[in-house]
């Protein structure tokens, strides 16, 4: 057991509307930490929401400020809430593991479209056939998530305090 594990920043990855941001605030909350969230970062220094900047500058150049934003945000010891995506970057899934407690929320695909569908339009990747996206992006993302993931949760019938007490304990 290693003693700087509690000095570790706690990356909170996995699919859009797994409940991440959520997460991230209670768990700061109980543990008396700051806590970062990556999309929110970049929306703020951009001045516009991440489906705007998507629309204007395109995915690639959100992928870089995302990067940017995690570098940023693994500098303290804090909960971090970060986007779905936040693995396709090897950098990122590198940053991740060296320097991060990495835990992975998973929840159902009837769970996160249920959820998704109150926000769609700050969802870009999943405009469309929402369920076929979510289906291709869970596939695709499933093995990256489990290269970092310290931990995996499943959020499904959890509610969030009981959520942050599985992650406490
Ligand atoms: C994305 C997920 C979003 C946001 C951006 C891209 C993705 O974050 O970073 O729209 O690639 O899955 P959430 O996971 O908070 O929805």
């Amino acid at each position: 057991w290693d003693p700087n594990w509690l000095d570790r920043p706690v990356a909170l990855v996995g699919l859009s509307g797994c409940g991440k941001s959520t997460l991230a605030r209670l768990l700061a909350r109980a543990l008396s930490w700051p806590w970062y969230d990556t999309d929110a970062a970049i929306a703020a220094a951009a001045g516009m929401s991440v489906a705007d900047l998507f629309q204007t500058y395109g995915e690639a150049e959100f992928r870089v400020r995302e990067t940017a934003a995690l570098t940023e945000a693994l500098r303290e010891a804090q909960v971090i809430a970060t986007g779905g995506g936040i693995v396709l970057q090897p950098e990122n899934r590198r940053m991740l593991r060296e320097y991060a407690t990495v835990i992975w929320l998973d929840a159902a695909d009837a769970t996160i479209l249920t959820r998704l569908a109150a926000d769609a339009e700050q969802r870009p990747l999943l405009h469309g056939d929402a369920a076929a996206r979510l289906a291709e992006l869970r596939a695709r993302r499933t093995p990256l998530y489990a290269e970092v993931a310290d931990v995996i949760i499943a959020t499904d019938g959890k509610t969030p305090l009981e959520l942050v007490q599985q992650v406490i304990a």
